[in-house]
C-alpha cells in the first residue's frame, strides 16, 4: 500500500455516465470471519478489492486457513485452524478485525487479541461485544493491552439485550451463537443490510438464524457448519458517495449492481435538495442533478434504516455548495467531523460545535492541498474537489482505498479529471 500516493483532481467537470457499484466492505468483513466457523471450503463472490479485505485475508491465513482471490471471488478453506490469536500488527492495521473474535471463539473456544484501539472518528469501545460474550459463557481477562477470551465450558445460548444497536456487537454475537449450545436471542439488534447478509450466509452454511434485519434475532445453535457459496451484497455507502459526487457536479449518473431499497435513509435527502432519482427494477438507480441544489432540513445520523453515519461526510461535502444552511447532527460517533477543516480549505463555510455541523452554502469552491485522515472523510474531500475550481491535491489516499475500489478509475469513467500519483 502506497502511503504517499496522492489524488490530483481538476474540478468543474460534470459527471455523466454509469458506474457499477462494488461489493460491500462492511458485509464482506464479517462474512470472511464467518468462514472460520466452517470445517471446509467457502466461496464468496462480489468481494471488493480493498486493503481492508486484504487485511482480513491475512488474518485468515494467520489462523491457518487457505485464502485465495480470483477476481471478485475469495475462496477460504478453514479445514485446519492452527492459531487462535489475532496478531497485534493486524489488529492495529484494522480495528474492525475484532469481528473475528466471535468466530474464533465459536470454532476453537479461545481467542487472544490486542485491545482494538480507537481511531480518527472515535474511541470505538467494544464493551457491548464483551459483555454479550460473557453472558454466553466466555471468560475474558485483559492484561498488558491484550484480551484473552476463553470458554471453559463452551459457548451457550443467552438472552442478550444491547443497550445500543451496535453493528459489530450484533455480528460478533451471531458468529459466536451459531455453534453455541442452545438458543440465543439478541434484543435491540442492529438492523443493517450487512447483518441480514451475514445471517443469510451463515444459514447457507447450515446455521439456524431467524429475524435478521429486525430488532430481535433468534439463533438456534447447531453442531457444525459446512461450506457454501455466497454473493456479498452491494455497498450502499459507496453508492451514496458516488451519488453525492454526481450531484455536486450537477451531473447525471446511473449506478448499476446496487440495491436502491437499502438507500432509503439518504435518497430522500437528495430529493429534498433538488436531485431527481429514478429506481429501475434490476439493481439500477438513475440520478439527475441539473438544478441548483438547496440545503436539506436537519440531517441526523441514525442506526439503519435511518440516515447512515457513513454517508454523513460525503453529504456534508455536497452541502457546501447547496443554497441555504444545512445542519448535520452526528449521533453515532463522537468525532466524525474531522474532514470539515479540510473542506474549509476549499472555501467552504462550515462551523462545527461538538456533534453538530452547520454549513452555509457558497457559490464556489476553489482547489487546494488537502489531507485525508480517515476513510469516509477522505471520500468527502474527493466529492468536494470534483466541484472546486482549479486543482486539488489530496494526500492520505491509503485511507480512502480502505473502502473505495479504485475510486479514481470509477470517477474518471464518468468524466472526472482525476488521477492518482503514486510515490513508488
Ligand atoms: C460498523 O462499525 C461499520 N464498520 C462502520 O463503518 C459504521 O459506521 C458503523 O458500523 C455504524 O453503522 C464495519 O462494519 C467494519 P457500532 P461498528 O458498533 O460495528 C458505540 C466505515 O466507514 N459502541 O454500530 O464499530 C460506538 O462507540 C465504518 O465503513 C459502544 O459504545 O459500529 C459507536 O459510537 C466506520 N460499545 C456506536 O456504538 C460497543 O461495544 C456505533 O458503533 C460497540 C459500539
Amino acid at each position: 500500500m502506497d502511503n504517499q500516493a496522492r489524488l490530483i483532481i481538476n474540478g468543474g467537470k460534470r459527471l455523466e455516465g454509469e458506474i457499477a457499484v462494488q461489493g460491500s466492505k462492511n458485509s464482506a468483513l464479517p462474512i470472511l470471519s464467518a468462514a472460520v466457523l466452517v470445517h471446509g471450503e467457502s466461496i464468496f463472490h462480489n468481494c471488493p478489492k480493498l486493503s481492508d479485505i486484504d487485511a482480513a485475508c491475512r488474518i485468515l491465513t494467520r489462523l491457518g486457513c487457505k485464502c485465495r482471490r480470483s477476481g471478485d471471488t475469495v475462496t477460504v478453506d478453514a479445514s485446519h485452524i492452527s492459531e487462535n490469536e489475532i496478531p497485534e500488527n493486524l489488529m492495529r492495521r484494522m480495528r474492525g478485525s475484532v469481528i473475528f473474535l466471535g468466530s474464533i471463539l465459536g470454532r476453537t473456544g479461545r481467542c487472544r487479541l490486542s485491545f482494538p484501539g480507537g481511531c480518527e472518528i472515535g474511541s470505538r469501545p467494544i464493551d457491548l461485544h464483551l459483555s454479550a460474550l460473557k453472558q454466553m459463557g466466555a471468560v475474558i481477562t485483559e492484561e498488558h493491552g491484550y484480551l484473552d477470551c476463553q470458554t471453559p465450558s463452551g459457548l451457550r445460548g443467552a438472552k442478550i439485550t444491547l443497550s445500543f444497536s451496535s453493528v459489530g456487537a450484533t455480528e460478533n454475537i451471531l458468529l459466536a451463537a451459531v455453534l453455541a449450545k442452545g438458543v440465543t436471542e439478541i434484543h435491540n439488534a442492529a438492523r443493517e443490510p450487512e447483518i441480514v447478509d451475514l445471517a443469510d450466509c451463515l444459514n447457507k452454511f447450515g446455521a439456524k438464524i431467524s429475524g435478521a434485519g429486525e430488532s430481535t434475532i433468534r439463533i438456534e445453535g447447531v453442531t457444525e457448519l459446512s461450506g457454501a457459496e455466497h454473493t456479498v451484497i452491494p455497498d450502499r455507502i459507496v453508492a451514496g458517495t458516488y451519488m453525492c459526487a454526481a450531484a455536486i457536479t450537477r451531473g447525471e449518473l446511473i449506478l448499476t449492481h446496487c440495491d436502491p431499497s437499502q438507500m432509503n435513509g439518504f435518497i430522500p435527502v437528495l430529493e429534498q435538495m433538488g436531485v431527481r432519482t429514478y429506481t429501475y427494477g434490476d439493481g439500477k438507480i438513475y440520478l439527475n442533478s441539473r438544478k441548483k441544489l438547496t440545503a436539506p432540513s436537519t440531517v441526523r445520523t441514525m442506526p439503519y434504516p435511518g440516515f447512515p453515519t457513513d454517508v454523513q461526510a460525503p453529504f456534508t461535502a455536497l452541502c457546501t455548495t447547496a443554497e441555504g444552511t444545512s445542519v448535520f447532527v452526528e449521533t453515532i460517533f463522537e468525532n466524525r467531523f474531522r474532514h470539515i477543516s479540510e473542506l474549509v480549505r476549499l472555501g467552504a463555510s462550515v462551523k462545527v460545535e461538538g456533534r453538530v455541523c452547520v454549513i452555509e452554502g457558497v457559490k464556489k469552491l476553489s482547489g487546494a492541498k488537502l489531507c485525508a485522515s480517515e476513510l469516509r472523510g477522505g471520500a468527502a474531500l474527493v466529492v468536494a474537489a470534483l466541484a472546486a475550481e482549479g486543482t486539488t491535491e489530496i494526500s492520505g489516499v491509503n485511507f480512502i482505498e480502505r473502502g473505495y475500489e479504485s475510486i479514481e478509475n470509477a470517477l474518471r469513467s464518468v468524466g472526472a479529471d482525476i488521477k492518482k500519483i503514486s510515490s513508488v
